[in-house]
């Protein structure tokens, strides 16, 4: 297993580019599969959701090839298997979009419950609503689940919650569905219109993305496309917060500046100065950090997928602040591990009344989930002396090279692997 050590309380200076955004890339890797000639995507992001999505494509039976680093070129043209088992799509949330993306390509579709993120509670009733809605049959057996129909027709849909997941799954069966679909209360989440406007890009009819009413109307036939993965929102807000947490002044770039307002404006109540240019925001710190109050909504309110991120950067600022979860059941499990590093945090349900106490001390800790392991990377970079951060397989789930974008903006954070961490112990004995 490998490990983060961070030996905290280095200044970050300078500037560092951001990904493209795994929550889109996730999307859209599988709608591929609607498209009827080979696609290329660019500015894929270099994480382990991107790689288990494209090995599930290619499982599939597409071929999937990496022209550089960023770029793929996948043709799921000759393909008829429709079923997505247990072994791959257990390893992460996102592999419920092969749901709808398969769906909608052969109007069948098998695919096990998805897994991710340990975030409480994350059923999949809405997206089996969607699926209704258009004429298929849905059922869930033993962890399966079964999706078929003769053909697919445009439907109204109106969610119960806001659900950025199903939005997207919707959006991908009812691309080739015969007729017009109307979705309501549809996520509004910048990753919501990525994908409209890759599917668009390869002749779908989509109206509306980006807003709570999506009108689709359905096409026969989907052309191949070379679309760019917009820049990853919530790994831009993860840089920008430990610039701000490290009394750092860093140049953050390859952003856009629109999906980060919630974040800005937040940052800048706590006192962060923030410049915002065409494709880059600067971030710096010349004054106290002082306490604020956050809320977590949907799009366009404070993402929920930066709670962790800002709740850290809560400890250091002066005064009493209150962080309310509004998404997720159980997105606080972190703040043990704060704990130990000093932070004052008390948490009730969804509500956490974080103490500002101004310093953070290193100290040996588990991320738990993705944006926890985020948190903590914060944390450690602000903290007195030295923090080893285990189960870091969650951070690269979503966050691509991270240490070595870390280290070149003056960070002193190193991978080490399992056989390694013992050595150093042995050592240290
Ligand atoms: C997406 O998850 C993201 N994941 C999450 O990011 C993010 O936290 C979340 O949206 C909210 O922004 C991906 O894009 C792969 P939801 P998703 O459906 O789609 C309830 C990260 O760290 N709900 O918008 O699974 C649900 O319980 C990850 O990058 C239902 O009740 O989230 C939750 O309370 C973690 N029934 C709320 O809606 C449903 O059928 C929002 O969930 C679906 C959802």
């Amino acid at each position: 297993m490998d490990k983060f050590v961070i030996h905290g309380g280095r200044r970050l200076t300078g500037e560092i580019e951001v990904s493209g955004a795994k929550n889109a890339a996730v999307a859209l890797i599988p709608a591929v599969l609607l498209c009827d000639e080979p696609c290329i995507l660019e500015n894929v992001p270099d994480i382990s959701d991107v790689s288990i999505g494209l090995r599930i494509l290619y499982e599939l039976g597409a071929q999937v090839e990496y022209l550089d680093k960023t770029t793929v070129r996948i043709s799921a043209v000759n393909m008829t298997n429709y079923c997505v088992p247990y072994e791959s799509a257990r390893r992460m949330r996102a592999s419920y979009y092969f749901l709808g993306a398969l769906l909608g390509r052969y109007g069948r579709a098998r695919v096990s419950m998805p897994g991710g993120c340990p975030l409480g509670d994350r059923p999949i009733d809405q997206h089996l609503k969607a699926f209704s809605a258009l004429g298929a049959d849905c059922s869930v057996n033993h962890g399966m689940v079964d999706l078929t129909a003769n053909q697919l027709t445009g439907g109204q849909i109106y969610f119960d919650v806001v659900s950025v997941g199903a939005t997207m799954n919707a959006m991908l069966a009812a691309v080739r569905a015969k007729g017009m679909t109307v979705i309501g209360n549809a996520a509004k989440e910048p990753h919501i219109v990525d994908l409209a406007n890759f599917l668009n890009s390869m002749g779908a009819d989509i109206m509306g993305a980006g807003t709570d009413v999506i009108k689709i109307r359905g096409v026969d036939y989907m052309h191949g496309s070379t679309y760019s993965v917009i820049p990853d929102q919530i790994e831009a807000g993860t840089f920008m917060i430990a610039a701000a947490a490290t009394g750092g002044d860093v140049l953050i770039k390859n952003v856009t500046p629109k999906h980060l307002e919630p974040i800005i404006n937040k940052m800048r109540k706590i006192g962060v100065n923030i410049e915002e240019f065409d494709d880059s925001v600067r971030v710096w710190v010349d004054g106290p950090l002082v306490r604020c109050n956050v809320k977590t909504m949907p799009h366009p309110g404070f993402p929920t997928d930066m709670q962790p991120q800002i709740t850290t950067l809560l400890t250091l600022a002066e005064g009493t602040s209150i962080v309310t979860e509004g998404v997720w059941e159980q997105r606080f499990r972190y703040v043990d591990e704060l704990r130990r590093m000093g932070a004052d945090i008390s948490v009730d349900g969804k509500v956490a009344v974080v103490e500002g106490t101004g310093k953070l001390t290193g100290a040996p800790v588990k991320a738990c989930d993705l944006r926890a392991g985020a948190a903590l990377i914060i944390a450690g970079l602000a903290a007195h002396g030295i923090t080893e951060i285990e189960d870091i397989f969650h951070i690269e789930r979503g966050y691509s090279n991270l240490d070595e974008k870390l280290r070149a903006i003056g960070a002193d954070i190193h991978k080490i692997s399992e056989p390694a961490a013992s050595q150093k112990l042995k050592t240290a004995l």
